[in-house]
């Protein structure tokens, strides 16, 4: 899944020491990056690109998958060298690892990585500076929920790009039986309208024009509303869309069985909210959706996006699917590639089913072999990317709303996404990073769309 560096950040005061962030997994783990990124920040740290010269280096990693888990591991070998080469030119270098498999794993990470000197969990970092000092004495674990909320401990957002993230709600209570969720991120809990619109006028501020409203289950938002009732994901994103300068939202991501009425006529109703929507089904076969506890049918999934496309005709949807879930039979794999063609999708990710500690059907005997599981992720990869390539060659010949976000492969060109969330590279001067851009889209290669802006005027 996607690894994010965290941009370059040379803060005033910051002048010798360098902190590396690097981070895996979703993206509350990039807002959480963000996050201690801002924190070192405030301690004196620029943040760097380049690991050797890094005096803090940051792994903020994922549990998702057993993959993801150990590449944590092999990462941790590489830091071992650099860590005694550092230390031989007399140089410190903390190690900390963050995120889910620190939440996980706690004191087990030191046990198998002794260059590890801090294990911070996704609700403790905003005590960065404070475990890193203990760190000189003795190696420290720090993996509580603590009573109090690390948002009223972090220092202002300085992170930023035309394209953020933001946290607004954080766990989950849905259990499903292959998922480490509810395990290393708690119980869902939801920011206040006023926190979040507050860090949104933050981000506007330094330039932000796009936010991406985040959660493990965002649609089961339910913050603190201003007349002190209780607000849905609608009502937030309504707020948000008021913040001055903040063009488009989108949200991530959805659980089926939160998708409110009022959600799916936000689409229809407000502007900046983009016509996207990445909406998990894992498999289109009722049994293997039962027994992964998702309480909703395959047809359940189908009539919400009727609904959605009802308001919304031209939304572009996108899913999470598993393959070779325990007892998962050759049909049971038919209902979900059946459940692709009938909906179509603008692109997904699919995963072969990872057995997690701790999670219900990690006890279960009925494993499917793994070559059956490596046919079957072939089988509907084939069939998803055969339908994101058709939804990119729609876009030729047509005008797009291109967000301009960063300078472009190639020397003159600038890159940016549509509403569709497809990227869009195009010949323009860096002067319209940030802006919005008519472009005709006139070629679509693998990962990215082609195109020319339209109006002179808008790329001048
Ligand atoms: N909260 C979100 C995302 C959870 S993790 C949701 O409910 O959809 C992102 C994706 O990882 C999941 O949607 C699922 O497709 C995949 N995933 C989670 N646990 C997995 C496991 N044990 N093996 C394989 N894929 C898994
Ligand atoms: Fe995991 Fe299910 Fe919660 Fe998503 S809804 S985070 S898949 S338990
Ligand atoms: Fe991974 Fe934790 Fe996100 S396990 S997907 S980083 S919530």
């Amino acid at each position: 899944m996607l690894a994010r560096r965290i941009p370059r950040n040379p803060g005033p005061d910051a002048v010798s020491k360098k902190a590396f962030v690097k981070s895996y997994g979703c993206q509350m783990n990039a807002y959480d990056a963000a996050r201690m990124a801002d924190v070192l920040a405030e301690q004196g740290f620029s943040a760097t690109d380049h690991v050797e010269e890094a005096d803090v280096v940051v792994l903020n990693t994922c549990h998702i998958r057993e993959k993801a888990a150990e590449k944590v591991y092999s990462e941790l070998g590489r830091l071992r060298v650099l860590k005694d080469a550092r230390q031989l030119e007399g140089r410190d270098t903390r190690i900390v690892v963050a995120g889910c498999v620190a939440q996980a794993e706690g004191a087990e990470i030191l046990h198998r990585a002794p260059v590890v000197d801090v294990v911070v969990g996704p609700q403790s970092y905003h005590r960065l500076p404070d475990l890193l000092a203990r760190s000189h004495a003795k190696r420290v674990v720090d993996t509580e929920f603590p009573v109090e909320d690390k948002f009223d401990h972090l220092p202002a957002r300085r992170t930023a790009g035309v394209s953020a993230f933001l946290t607004v709600q954080e766990g989950c209570d849905k259990f499903c039986a292959f998922c480490v969720v509810p395990y290393t991120r708690g119980a869902e809990v939801s920011r206040s309208i006023a926190a979040v619109v507050a860090e949104a006028e933050r981000l506007a501020a330094g330039g932000v024009r796009e936010i991406g409203l985040v959660g493990q289950n965002v649609n089961a938002y339910h913050g603190l509303a201003s007349d002190g009732g209780t607000a849905t994901l609608s009502d937030l994103i309504r707020a948000v869309a008021r913040v001055p300068g903040i063009a488009r939202i989108r949200y991530t991501t959805s659980h089926p069985n939160d998708m409110g009425d009022d959600l799916i006529a936000a689409h229809a109703e407000i502007p900046a909210l983009m016509p996207y929507l990445h909406l998990p089904v894992q498999s289109g076969s009722d049994r293997i959706l039962a027994a992964m506890n998702r309480k909703h049918t395959g047809d359940a999934y189908r009539r919400i996006i009727d609904r959605v496309r009802k308001v919304r005709p031209d939304i572009a949807l996108s899913s999470d699917f598993i393959v070779g879930f325990p007892g998962e039979t050759d049909a049971e794999f038919a209902d979900t590639m059946r459940l692709v063609s009938d909906v179509g999708f603008e692109s997904a990710y699919s995963f072969k089913y990872s057995p997690r500690p701790g999670t219900p059907a990690a006890e279960r005997a009925d494993a499917v072999p793994e070559d059956v599981m490596t046919a079957r992720l072939h089988a509907l990869q084939a069939l998803l990317d055969a339908q994101r390539h058709a939804f990119q060659r729609a876009a030729v010949g047509q005008v797009v709303e291109v967000l301009v976000e960063k300078v472009g492969r190639r020397p003159g060109q600038v890159a940016g996404k549509t509403p569709h969330l497809l990227a869009v590279q195009f010949d323009a001067p860096t002067s319209c990073i940030g802006r919005i851009v008519p472009v005709r889209v006139v070629e679509a290669g693998t990962n990215s769309l082609f195109g020319e802006a339209i109006e002179a005027a808008a790329a001048a």
